[in-house]
């Protein structure tokens, strides 16, 4: 278990304590109690009291002494240098009491579905700073531009507005189709587009409406671990597949049984960054036409890719209408907006725009409303293009310094488009243990090994989010996480 798990635990156990006592005696029990009942197991490192007392709006000293006392009863060591960690002692205490996964008022009340999801989650409260993949650098966003856009909106006092947005808010449709036509070589007509709230809700809304509890559907391994969790959330079955350097890679044994989805990345895979084979498409669209099966392209950051190439959209392929195009406006306009698209093939509009309404009661329609005249004004593709360059800028800065330190142990791969960069260990490293070590150190990555499911398809290295950190500012913590990695390599060395 990495620290920042350690520390979403303890964050849950504190939560629910009751209140009345000391902050310090609190923490104190909280972590005791995790530790008792093996929910922090014996070995497992506790996060550095700065991010702990951080995480739960505390004083550090307040931290300091829950810990303290802890050490001085004997259920967590303190080491010179390494940091603190839940003692080995406890593990010949009495066996716990409780099962092994949390169990509470809070969790029991829970639907099996809802503890799994709790389970499975993976989302970090961690959003800023090097290297946490998958924010853009909200700092450039013209800001002025979109208030001036939002107020106007709200000055012409637009009733329809303050109204459910059934299926979108048009003039936006209208010029995401002509965008998605340039851009993206779709054709498709502005009701095939419905607005959404971010990509989850998308993929929540294709797999309730396309597929029945029980059903297979295919995930890219690595993937995407978002979209992965909403898919078992709405209770399908994930078939990992395997991906290489021309994305997904389906084996004989896929092929012959058919499933009832796809889930594919197929402009840059995710985490990987492979852009997706034209023979592997036309084979993945035959496919689905000959087993009227769906494919979900999600199309997350297409937008930002460092060569001149356009890669077109799988959507634009598909003669036959078996692919619906998952766009978002998380990573070109800010994360926090909450709009994403979904573009669907004729015959699905009517069902998804009632499945849409239905579930979700769509909003949003004063921010819709102001993206269409910020698409429409020219500034969207200004700011993509602005982006696209500082980015780059940072990209080749991060490679740069990993390449001249690690050439032979650390390889930085895919990385022609995005907001992060993977990099593959070349040695058996460990990648939760380095990002628990660079966490400690102020440095965040996420492990390669965690976009996997099945243990045949797992990578080993780091997945860096560089985007939202300015180029001078890359170096330090690079060659922090480069301190790491060699330390790591040269024990191995002596190991071996
Ligand atoms: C591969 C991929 N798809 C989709 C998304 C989610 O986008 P949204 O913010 O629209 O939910 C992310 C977010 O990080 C992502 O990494």
């Amino acid at each position: 278990m990495d620290t920042r798990l350690s520390c979403e635990l303890i964050a849950q156990s504190f939560a629910l304590q009751p209140t009345g006592a000391s902050a310090r005696a609190q923490l104190y029990l909280a972590i005791r109690q995790a530790i008792i009942e093996r929910r922090l197991e014996p070995g497992t490192a506790l996060p550095p009291t700065r991010t702990l007392a951080a995480e739960l709006a505390l004083g550090r000293n307040t931290v300091v002494r829950a810990y303290d006392q802890l050490i001085v009863e004997g259920y967590l060591d303190s080491r010179v240098g390494s940091g603190t960690f839940v003692s080995d002692a406890v593990a010949s205490t009495a066996p716990p009491q409780k099962p092994k996964r949390m169990v509470c008022a809070r969790q029991e009340g829970l639907s099996r579905r809802g503890n799994r999801i709790a389970a499975d989650a993976l989302s970090s409260r961690v959003q800023t700073g090097a290297f946490m993949p998958g924010f853009p650098d909200v700092t450039h966003f013209p800001f002025a531009t979109w208030r001036k856009l939002v107020a106007k909106q709200m000055r012409l006092e637009q009733r329809h507005l303050a109204q459910y947005g059934y299926g979108g808010y048009g003039p936006l449709k209208v010029v995401l189709a002509e965008y998605l036509r340039v851009t993206r070589m779709m054709a498709c007509s502005p009701r095939q587009i419905l607005i959404l709230n971010g990509s989850h809700q998308a993929v929540d809304l294709c797999a309730r409406m396309l597929a029945d509890a029980g059903d297979v559907v295919w995930m890219e391994d690595p993937g995407y671990w978002g979209a992965r969790n909403v898919m078992t959330a709405t209770d399908l079955t994930i078939r990992p597949v395997a991906v290489d350097a021309q994305g997904i890679n389906p084996g004989d044994a896929d092929w012959e049984s058919p499933p009832r989805m796809v889930f594919v990345s197929p402009s840059s895979q995710y985490p990987t960054g492979a852009v997706m084979s034209l023979e592997r498409r036309l084979r993945l669209l035959e496919y689905a036409e000959k087993n009227r099966i769906w494919v979900i392209e999600d199309d997350y950051d297409n937008e930002i890719r460092y060569h001149p190439h356009p890669v077109a959209s799988l959507f634009g392929l598909s003669a036959a209408q078996r692919v619906i195009y998952v766009g978002t406006f998380s990573k070109v306009m800010y994360p926090g907006l909450r709009l994403a698209y979904l573009v669907v093939p004729e015959d699905l509009v009517e069902a998804f725009t009632t499945g849409n309404a239905e579930l979700y009661r769509e909003g949003r329609m004063l921010e819709q409303a102001a993206l269409a005249e910020f698409i429409d004004g020219g500034h969207f593709t200004a700011h993509i293009r602005r982006m696209r360059g500082i980015y780059e800028e940072r990209r080749d800065r991060l490679v740069e310094v990993l390449r001249t330190h690690l050439d032979g142990v650390a390889t930085p791969f895919g990385g022609s488009a995005g907001l992060h960069l993977p990099v593959r260990f070349e040695q058996p490293l460990d990648d939760v243990l380095l990002a628990a070590q660079a966490l400690r150190e102020g440095v965040v990555f996420r492990p390669l090994s965690m976009y996997s499911v099945a243990a045949e398809n797992r990578l080993c290295g780091m997945n860096l989010g560089f985007a939202a950190v300015p180029v001078e500012q890359i170096e330090a913590p690079a060659l922090k996480l480069v301190r790491l990695i060699e330390a790591e390599s040269q024990r191995l060395r002596l190991r071996a």
